[in-house]
């Protein structure tokens, strides 16, 4: 198949370990981004990858339909595949946002992934939508903590953000642990987030990963941590296992997902009695955990998504 007049950037701020050969501009790399930029070649599209520095907008009352990529005017491409997840600030948000005004395709609208970058957000929509999740009370340093032991208890799991793959999270056990680690926190960074969430010790160590694109759960697999820690991150080290994913586990991850108007998700859930509490939505999900399914490929499922939403004609 070729789409020879096809233009596809990828978006990322990840500074990585896979390198492309041929580009000189771009050595380091995610995995996962180099997986679809191969794919997108091998499928005849223009495929270019920029973080969002390299991107400078053009505001006017005009629908100006370019904009500067390191200083040069460029037409813009026919779609993005946004790949920021979490590091999504506010200039890459209004980046994503006038590509979708002008009609640029994208995978994930700029209001999905940044509601997934606000932890507190996240839960919001979910816990408006009848979602379980875990108890949750956003704090700020001020606050009476007396009350945070009130309503969550010990032990407690403290999140921040910005924060990421397991580095902005902590489990507390005491009055003395929290009153420290907050003090800690807001001393460090007056502006941080802080939430204070009740731990759900059933699922210590463990949680299920289940990846969804459009309306359909694509795989899944439960990451364990390795090292006795209460957190499952595969980049902290965790270890993906093969599951099966009971239609209840199915059922929540697609209502996250639509809820969240996502497209590509990656729903965390909890162990949780007979059902499930969900961890956190992310909207740029790695691909190991389809890699596990025999038969299916992230980059290629992307990709197929993609020409169905442009109403490309395909066969992948
Ligand atoms: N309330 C909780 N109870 C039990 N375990 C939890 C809880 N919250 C998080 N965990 C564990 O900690 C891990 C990391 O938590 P979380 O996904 O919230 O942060 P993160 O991965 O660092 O966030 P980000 O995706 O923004 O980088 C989870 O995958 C899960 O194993
Ligand atoms: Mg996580």
């Amino acid at each position: 198949m070729d789409n020879p007049k096809l233009n596809g950037w990828i978006i990322t701020t990840i500074r990585q370990k896979y390198a492309i050969e041929g580009m000189d501009n771009f050595i380091y790399l995610s995995n996962n981004v180099k997986q679809l930029y191969t794919k997108g070649l091998s499928l005849g599209i223009k495929m270019e990858i920029f973080t969002p520095n390299e991107i400078d907008l053009i505001i006017s009352n005009e629908d100006v339909l370019k904009l500067y990529v390191n200083n040069e005017i460029r037409d813009l491409p026919d779609f993005i595949i946004p790949r920021t997840g979490s590091d999504t600030d506010n200039k890459v948000s209004r980046f994503y946002e006038q590509l979708e005004r002008l009609g640029v395709t994208t995978l994930n609208s700029e209001r999905s992934i940044y509601a997934c970058v606000d932890k507190i957000c996240h839960l919001q929509v979910l816990a408006h939508h009848g979602l379980p999740i875990p108890k949750t009370m956003y704090v700020s340093g001020d606050n009476n903590l007396d009350a945070v032991k009130k309503e969550i208890g010990f032990p407690l799991v403290v999140k921040i953000w910005p924060g990421s793959f397991g580095n902005g999270i902590s489990l507390v056990n005491n009055q003395h642990a929290l009153d420290d680690l907050i003090g800690m926190l807001v001393q460090a960074n007056n502006e941080v987030n802080i939430l204070v969430q009740e731990y759900i010790a059933e699922s210590h160590g463990k949680d299920i990963r289940v990846f969804v694109l459009g309306d359909k759960v694509l795989a899944y697999g439960e990451r364990n941590a390795q090292d006795g820690n209460f957190k499952s991150n595969l980049d902290r080290g965790g270890k993906l296992r093969k599951i099966d994913l009971d239609e209840e586990a199915q059922r929540i991850a697609l209502k996250a997902t639509k809820v969240l108007g996502l497209e590509c998700a990656g729903v965390d859930l909890l162990y949780s009695g007979n059902s499930y509490k969900i961890c956190e939505v992310n909207s740029a999900p790695g691909f190991i955990t389809v890699d596990q399914h025999e038969g299916i490929n992230a980059a290629e499922s992307i990709f197929s998504y993609l020409f169905q939403k442009m109403n490309i004609p395909h066969s992948l």
